[in-house]
């Protein structure tokens, strides 16, 4: 006899439970009308599933647990620092390691100490807080995504990848000394969380070795890139994750890394780099900011539970779990006949909401809208990656579209059940059969920067019966799909 089961399943066991944030279908409406229909400002417990982001929102292990009991809390010189020293250094193979309280804390010291007002920053897409780093620092944000990455439904394995002949032209027309650096994006977030292959940043990095351009990494989910190029990318297959993840690192210069994502912890980063001018000119704008070189912005028992989470992350039986689970969504979300960005990503699944309601103008807000119906329906929690989040301009300063309308359910790292994500599905087939009831959205305030946290809203005026009349999966069915 030989089982060969075909049921795929969460490889851990559970230990530790919370329970879930159960509001009635009034009160979730109540909810929604004072956070000004941006689900960034309800509060945790009036949600049911929350799939608002996959950062910091994971569970730790019982062995990150046992670890943050070794914390080393001295200001200086803590032991706990040169562990995790150590475990970014094997992964990542660059010589200098600044803690950080996140990955934006990497972000703005790296920008902050090597980068001049007027240069530009290329990527395959950065994330919001990358742009508003590079923003800050008068830094223009260029995003170079191959074209078949700004197309949801069409199938590609490394959507992530960048355009390197849109790359050799833009260094050819601005030249090298406008682009102090070259970033790249793992995986692409912003677009779909889709992967980049190793042939891509072998290429980019080609590129920036012959000009002379420092490469930098965002790495907040390597390890799930990792595991896209071991099960799609030709001869990677008998690789291990931390193999590739070495490969993918050495062919770049340094990174920024929010490890809430792929460090499996809630709160933790790093700024890793090889150049040790750069390493001393960041330290120094560090330590005013952020803290001390050996602890950043972190507690030393944080540094411990990091050190454990980068081990585990890397496990391939946890990677495949994992893009599993996003896969799964998917395909539920995709059988009930809502447009997804394809394939799945890592870390989430993305609704086309352009798509899904094409009733709407990109200046309504799609995603942010479906967000907010999906939300009042079902109590989901989801976020809009699309025109409010990247907050474009074009040449005259005008609002400009995102090149698409996305709404991302991002899944918590070893959080959700298959039965969670079942009723997730669910919900989003009830709001897709009720797309044409779901109006769009119009500030009633904007922020001058990352408008998407704090923006309030109205719904746009329309005659028709709206999902407030329609809508009604409530408490009970939400019992009842558990
Ligand atoms: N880079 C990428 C690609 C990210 O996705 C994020 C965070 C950051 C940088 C910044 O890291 O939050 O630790 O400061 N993304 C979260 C998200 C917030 O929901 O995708 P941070």
């Amino acid at each position: 006899m030989s089982f060969q089961p075909y049921t795929r399943f969460e490889p851990f066991r559970i230990k530790s439970v919370e329970p879930l944030g159960f509001a009635t279908a009034e009160e979730r409406r109540a909810a929604l009308e004072r956070a000004g229909l941006n689900v960034f400002q309800l509060r945790a417990d009036e949600v049911l599933i929350d799939l608002l982001t996959d950062s910091g929102t994971g569970a730790m292990s019982a062995a990150q647990w046992g670890a943050m009991q070794l914390g080393d809390e001295s200001y200086a010189g803590s032991r706990s620092f040169f562990k995790l020293e150590a475990q970014v250094q094997k992964i990542t193979g660059y010589r200098h390691v600044l803690p950080t309280h996140q990955g934006r804390a990497a972000e703005h010291i790296l920008f902050s100490a090597v980068l001049t007002p007027g240069a530009i920053v290329p990527s395959n897409t950065h994330f919001d807080t990358t742009r508003a780093n590079l923003q800050l620092a008068g830094v223009e944000a260029r995003d170079l995504l191959i074209e078949v990455g700004r197309q949801p439904m069409r199938e590609h394995p490394f959507k992530g990848n960048l355009d390197v002949e849109a790359l050799e032209a833009l260094i050819a027309e601005v030249g090298r000394d406008r682009i102090p650096l070259v970033m790249m994006t793992i995986t692409n977030n912003g677009g779909g969380g889709q992967p980049v292959s190793l042939a891509n940043l072998r290429a980019v990095s080609a590129i920036c070795r012959r000009h002379d351009i420092p490469f930098f990494l965002d790495a907040c989910r390597f390890a799930e890139n990792a595991m896209f190029i071991k099960l799609r990318e030709p001869g990677y297959a008998e690789s291990t994750p931390l193999e590739i993840a070495q490969m993918m690192f050495a062919l770049a210069d340094g990174c920024t890394m929010s490890a809430k994502k792929d460090g499996l912890v809630n709160i933790g980063g790093f700024l890793a780099l090889n150049d040790d001018d750069w390493a001393e000119r960041c330290r120094n704008r560090m330590i005013p900011i952020e803290g001390f070189p050996t602890y950043g912005g972190l507690a030393g028992y944080d540094m411990e539970a990091l050190a454990v989470g980068l081990d585990e992350v890397l496990d391939p039986r946890y990677l495949q779990y994992r893009l599993d689970q996003a896969a799964y969504l998917g395909d539920r979300i995709l059988a009930a006949g809502v447009p997804i960005v394809r394939p799945t990503g890592g870390h989430a699944v993305f609704i086309d909401a352009g798509a899904l309601l094409d009733h709407l103008p990109w200046h309504a807000f799609p995603g942010a809208a479906l967000s907010a119906a999906l939300y009042e329906v079902s109590g989901v929690r989801t976020c809009e990656i699309g025109s409010l989040l990247f907050d474009l301009k074009d040449a005259d300063g005008a609002d400009a579209p995102a090149p698409n309308e996305l709404l991302r359910l991002a899944i918590p790292r070893r959080m959700y059940t298959r039965s969670h994500l079942d009723y997730v599905a669910e919900a989003v087939a009830y709001i897709a059969e009720h797309r044409h009831e779901i109006r769009g959205l119009r500030f009633t305030y904007e922020a001058p920067v990352l408008r998407h946290f704090t923006a309030r809203f109205a719904w746009e005026e329309r005659a028709s019966v709206g999902i407030h009349q329609a809508s009604g999966v409530g408490r009970q069915q939400a019992v009842r799909a558990m």
